[in-house]
């Protein structure tokens, strides 16, 4: 804007505060001018559900344009939608990957069209971190390390037959959380995975795979513990335990990730013990890493890492609950 020099020093001074304010308001007014297209994974669990209503809720709040696309668990959706989102322009583009492998030819495309991509809740292999703006992540290794120290020092020396509900195969998390674990428990020989499988990330297959795990481990009486890469599964295999007899949360832990509203209810009931948080709000930084990068060209960091926060029956599990339920849940 250009101000004239004939103007008095009062009126030049308003024209100056106007100019400052058109500036600052600039960024919510051009951050309504964006579009941004997400492939999300589908709604294989609570937590997915409310991470995609958050990023419907951030977006308004930010008045961008948010086209979301539910690839219902398929690779090859996700890669159709990204290629549709390129073909329609978008400013940008989210992408939760289902699994880490497979995403570079389409990536260098979206590249090539000049979108730049943001990684929501889980990563990819490290050979394309070029070919993505940022992630909005928490440390999934992390998250497994913090729910095997948990168990280490809840069992002491005791022996402790443990087994694993897996997320999904080739999902970073399911990679990390499993490492995560073992790092926690490593050291500690009295503590041992004697059963690990996919409980795909949902409640009836996490049921499922606990009522097989029940059944090999004679009865489920061997069993001293539950890791479940989510809390869906693990409410599966709450309930898989009660239906053979078993006493969740007493005869048998259980430690999971997510926090999300029911496995606080089964926490006050005494059927869990433990859950790591993750936050669903993946999408607020996200937008916010896109409107800087827009607006100023500022290029975030190349991870953007959410808290990862261990809770336990001590946390007073049904305020959680209560506190939880208009989070997207
Ligand atoms: O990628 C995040 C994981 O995906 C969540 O922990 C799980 O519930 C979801 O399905």
């Amino acid at each position: 804007m250009t101000i004239r020099t004939s103007l008095n020093p009062s009126v030049k001074s308003l024209c100056l505060a106007a100019a400052l304010t058109t500036v600052t308001l600039l960024p919510a007014a051009n951050a309504a001018d964006l579009t941004v297209g997400f492939s999300q994974i589908g709604s294989e669990s609570g937590w997915r559900a409310a991470e995609t209503t958050v990023s419907k809720e951030q977006a308004e709040k930010r008045g961008i344009t948010l086209k979301i696309a539910d690839a219902q668990q398929k690779q090859e959706n996700q890669i159709k939608a990204i290629r549709s989102f390129v073909a329609q322009g978008v400013d940008a583009i989210f992408l939760a990957p289902v699994v880490s492998t497979g995403w570079d030819a389409v990536l260098a495309e979206a590249k090539e069209a000049n979108i730049p991509v943001v990684l929501l809740d889980r990563d990819i292999d490290p050979s394309g971190k070029e070919l993505y703006l940022t992630a909005v992540t928490s440390d999934s290794v992390y998250e497994g390390k913090v729910a095997g120290e948990w168990l280490v020092k809840t069992i002491g020396d005791k022996k402790c037959n443990v087994v694993e509900l897996q997320g999904t195969v080739g999902a970073s998390v399911a990679t990390n959380r499993k490492k995560g674990f073992e790092d926690g428990i490593a050291g500690h020989s009295n503590v041992a995975i004697v059963r690990s499988q996919t409980g795909e990330f949902t409640r009836a297959k996490g049921k499922e795979v606990m009522e097989s795990f029940i059944k090999a481990e004679g009865g489920g009486k061997s069993i001293c513990a539950v890791y479940a890469h989510n809390d869906d599964m693990m409410v599966g295999a709450i309930q898989a335990m009660k239906e053979a007899g078993l006493k969740p949360g007493s005869e048998i832990l259980t430690v999971s990730i997510d926090a999300v509203p029911d496995i606080f209810k089964a926490m006050a009931a005494g059927e869990a013990n433990a859950t790591v948080e993750l936050t669903p709000n993946m999408a607020g930084p996200a937008f916010d890493a896109i409107v800087a990068f827009k607006e100023k060209g500022t290029v975030p960091p190349k991870w953007i890492q959410t808290e990862s926060k261990l809770y336990t029956a001590a946390d007073d599990p049904m305020k959680v609950y209560e506190s939880k339920k208009n989070l997207g849940y």
